[in-house]
């Protein structure tokens, strides 16, 4: 079975994904940094699961050590990259814009290389759907331009697909970029929505809602996001002949074995339904806080999925009240409440 170094594996993303590729036999090797931006213990839990499973050997270093990632990558040989680890968050990135570049530029960089010297099979990177900053036409399309970041975060991770880019053209390295859109589910970061209302709500503080509620996420469930990374690791973008070549509605790059394709769930869901079925979950009452806009936030996501489709034949179908149910479980049984 095929070799795949994942980044970020004690993360959100990178744990579920690792699950699924041991699941079906891939030998996978982590990295991950286990930086602070959220409780430790979380990622290290995370990381010990996965240790328990055999095809699974994990280092612990950040991607900015160079030497050491290189080193990995000699001994381990790796046929497929998949890149998830990262400074994430959008408002984290007015607060500390410092940790993005070295993360996510410097970081993703130094992945880049690693790919280029080992010519893997197909390099698999995290962008986000905050690329689509201001766009306004939704859902948002991977052939539209998206020229309009408007935080840091989204920033680098738009540098990341030029980057990206440039690898693919240069090297004949085949490369996707997904975007993703407000992943949420079991064993979830604490810095996202979902997991800080289910916490105030079952301690009985008030949640914050920002821009009075009227926010609609194009919520994805984290097993159907994996589900489609995996699919997705089976179809490298090939160079095409001419740009004639190109379908309509692919991404596909006229000059590099290159594509961009968003995950989603494909449906825009209002903040307050969410809301609502979480305390139908939880069997209680939010205390509401309600707020103005963040900066450097959005009001609407909403993510066009017929890219996904064709190359994969699937698309996320998670209804968000099942997600929220399911997440409510491991919630109150992980923290006991
Ligand atoms: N969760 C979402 O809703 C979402 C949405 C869009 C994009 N993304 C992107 O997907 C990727 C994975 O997100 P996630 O939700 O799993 O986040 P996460 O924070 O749970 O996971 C990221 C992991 O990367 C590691 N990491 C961070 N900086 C590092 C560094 N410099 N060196 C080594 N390791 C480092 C962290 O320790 C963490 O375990 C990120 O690139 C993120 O920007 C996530």
């Amino acid at each position: 079975m095929k070799r795949v170094l994942v980044t970020g594996t004690a993360g959100f993303i990178g744990f579920h994904l690792t699950k699924l590729l041991l699941s079906e036999g891939f030998r996978v090797h982590g990295y991950d940094g286990m930086t602070d931006y959220y409780d430790v213990t979380l990622k290290q839990r995370r990381h010990q699961m996965l240790l328990q499973t055999p095809g699974f050997s994990a280092t612990e270093d950040l991607l900015e050590n160079h030497d050491r990632l290189m080193q990995i990558a000699d001994e381990f040989e790796p046929e497929i990259i998949v890149h998830l680890a990262g400074q994430a968050g959008v408002r984290y990135s007015l607060e500390e814009p410092r940790s993005y570049i070295d993360s996510n530029i410097v970081g993703t960089f130094n992945v880049m290389e690693v790919a280029r010297t080992h010519k893997v099979d197909h390099l698999l990177m995290a962008s986000t759907s905050s690329v689509y900053g201001a766009n306004e036409d939704m859902p948002f399309n991977e052939v539209e331009k998206a020229d309009t970041q408007l935080t840091i975060y989204s920033a680098t991770k738009k540098a990341n697909e030029a980057m990206g880019h440039s690898y693919a053209h240069l090297w004949d390295l085949p490369t996707t970029m997904f975007r993703f859109f407000t992943v949420y589910g079991t064993w979830g970061r604490p810095d996202l929505a979902l997991y800080k209302f289910v916490d105030a709500i079952l301690d009985g503080r008030p949640i914050d809602i920002y821009n009075h509620g009227d926010m609609y996420r194009d919520f994805t469930n984290v097993d159907d996001l994996v589900r489609g990374i995996r699919l997705l690791i089976d179809v490298p973008p090939i160079r095409p002949a001419s740009a004639e070549e190109i379908e309509e509605g692919d991404s596909l790059s006229p000059v590099a074995p290159y594509r961009v394709v968003n995950i989603g769930n494909g449906d825009k869901v209002r903040l307050m339904d969410f809301v609502e079925a979480i305390e139908e979950a939880v069997g209680k009452e939010a205390i509401r806080n309600y707020m103005p806009m963040q900066m450097g936030d959005v009001p609407a996501t909403w993510a066009n999925t017929n890219l996904l489709q064709s190359l994969t034949g699937y698309r996320p179908q998670t209804d968000f009240k099942d997600g929220i149910k399911q997440f409510v479980e491991w919630f109150r049984d992980y923290h006991d409440k």
